[in-house]
């Protein structure tokens, strides 16, 4: 049933059972991992498309979560013009006020403390939370939801000001989400929030995007209909290039704002790509198989030559890839990871060790999988060497390559 109007989810991808994409594993303790099972679909109703099955928020969101939103120098560049484009266009009058909905560890929000502009991050995470403090950010450890948002109305008075990158789609409990917003924002107040586009999902057959952190997978379809549903209209879109193509949704009280020309644009758009119909699901799938096969082929072959194949960046989606796949340390000796929570474990279900990035060198292999493939200019930039000493990387995103 869907989560957000209560209508059937038509499946079109099932991935079995899974480990917790962040759940990295501590050697002594490989037998208390946790699966579910992923399985993915959409709504024959209201459009949305979402996983089938709900992990439960605390086993993923805790005080150990390892990821930190500041590994990467380009996205630190990408949060900081947030900040900046944020501020000239929402925060401009007297004194204005902003939330940020996982805020992790102050990536964004430590530019507009740095400006003196009045802000709260609103972080689960304990570990990530604790982060952004040190960088003279202020924090409520907790979820946001409707309770949450009654409270920061009550201690801070409204907001000017939403925002949301990568978390919105972590969020199984929309409708409390969007209640809260609503005792939350000043009447002209706006809701700004970026995730993957189920758009570029599908145009690359990315589907490791889908994991138990990512419950939804937007389109401005469905979350214009969404935001109806809670008195919200969708008042400007924007592609962004990052994490593989996302877009960032503005969002205000039904009536409050113009919806901009880029929304009636990609709407057409994503009509006319089929997105939602039997046919691109039916591709995406058989896509899908394609990469199992020529991946899972490649890493044999290349083994059965007496290749070294290790992988780069101990990501979330490579939890996906490696289970879905098959693909174990019989076929990657290790994952390099610049994380240092994540050294010394294993990855989620796989068991492949993960280690710092240091190790790539030590000596280079012949083959690198690049799991962290959102990243790979800045990754293939910082490891020119690699390439150099006569290492390959091979990326599976939009198809199987050796470059
Ligand atoms: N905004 C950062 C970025 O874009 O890099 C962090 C993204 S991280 C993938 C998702 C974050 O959302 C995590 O730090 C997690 O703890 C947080 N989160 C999950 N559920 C949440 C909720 N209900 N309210 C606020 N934060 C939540
Ligand atoms: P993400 O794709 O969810 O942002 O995760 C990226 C992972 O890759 C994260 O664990 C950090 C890691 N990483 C590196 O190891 N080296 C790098 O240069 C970058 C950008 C990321
Ligand atoms: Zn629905």
């Amino acid at each position: 049933m869907c989560r957000v109007c209560g209508g059937p989810v038509r499946q079109f991808f099932d991935f079995g059972r899974q480990p917790l994409s962040d759940a990295f594993v501590d050697p002594a303790r490989v037998d208390e991992e946790y699966f579910y099972r992923l399985a993915v679909g959409i709504c024959e109703s209201c459009g949305m498309t979402q996983l089938l099955d709900e992990v439960d928020r605390d086993r993923m969101f805790h005080e150990a979560y390892p990821y930190h939103s500041s590994g990467s120098v380009h996205m630190r560049r990408h949060f900081e013009q947030t900040a900046g484009r944020l501020s000239r266009e929402h925060l401009r009058g007297p004194d204005p006020f902003v939330v940020e909905i996982g805020c992790n560890d102050g990536v964004m929000l430590r530019a507009l403390a740095k400006e003196g502009i009045r802000h709260l991050g609103v972080e689960p995470s304990g570990g990530v939370a604790e982060l952004a403090r040190q960088q003279g950010v202020r924090v409520r450890t907790e979820f946001f939801e409707e309770a949450t948002a009654a409270e920061i109305v009550a201690a801070d008075g409204p907001a000017d000001l939403v925002y949301s990158a990568n978390t919105i789609c972590h969020i199984p409990y929309l409708d409390s989400v969007f209640r809260g917003l609503d005792t939350l924002l000043a009447p002209d107040g706006a809701f700004v929030f970026e995730d993957p586009y189920l758009g570029d999902i599908l145009e690359r057959t990315s589907f490791d995007q889908i994991y138990d952190e990512h419950f939804y997978f937007f389109t401005v379809g469905s979350v214009r209909a969404a935001a109806a549903r809670f008195g919200f209209e969708v008042v400007d879109v924007e592609r962004l290039p990052v994490h593989g193509g996302e877009l960032r949704y503005t969002l205000k009280r039904a009536g409050r704002g113009t919806p901009g020309p880029a929304v009636a644009a990609l709407l057409a758009e994503e009509d006319r790509r089929g997105i939602g119909t039997r046919g691109v699901f039916d591709s995406f799938a058989a896509g899908v198989e394609r990469i199992r096969t020529d991946l899972t082929g490649l890493l044999r072959e290349l083994r059965a030559d007496g290749k070294r194949i290790v992988g780069y960046g101990a990501t979330a989606k490579s939890a996906t890839v490696t289970n879905f796949c098959g693909i174990g340390p019989e076929l990657i000796d290790w994952v390099c990871d610049v994380t240092p929570a994540k050294h010394g474990k294993l990855m989620p279900g796989s068991h492949i060790p993960v280690r710092p990035t240091e190790a790539l060198t030590d000596p280079y292999p012949d083959y690198a999988l690049l799991f962290a493939w959102n990243h790979a200019e800045e990754i293939m930039a910082k490891e020119r060497l690699f390439r150099e000493s006569g290492g390959r990387w091979i990326v599976y995103v939009p198809e199987v390559r050796v470059l």
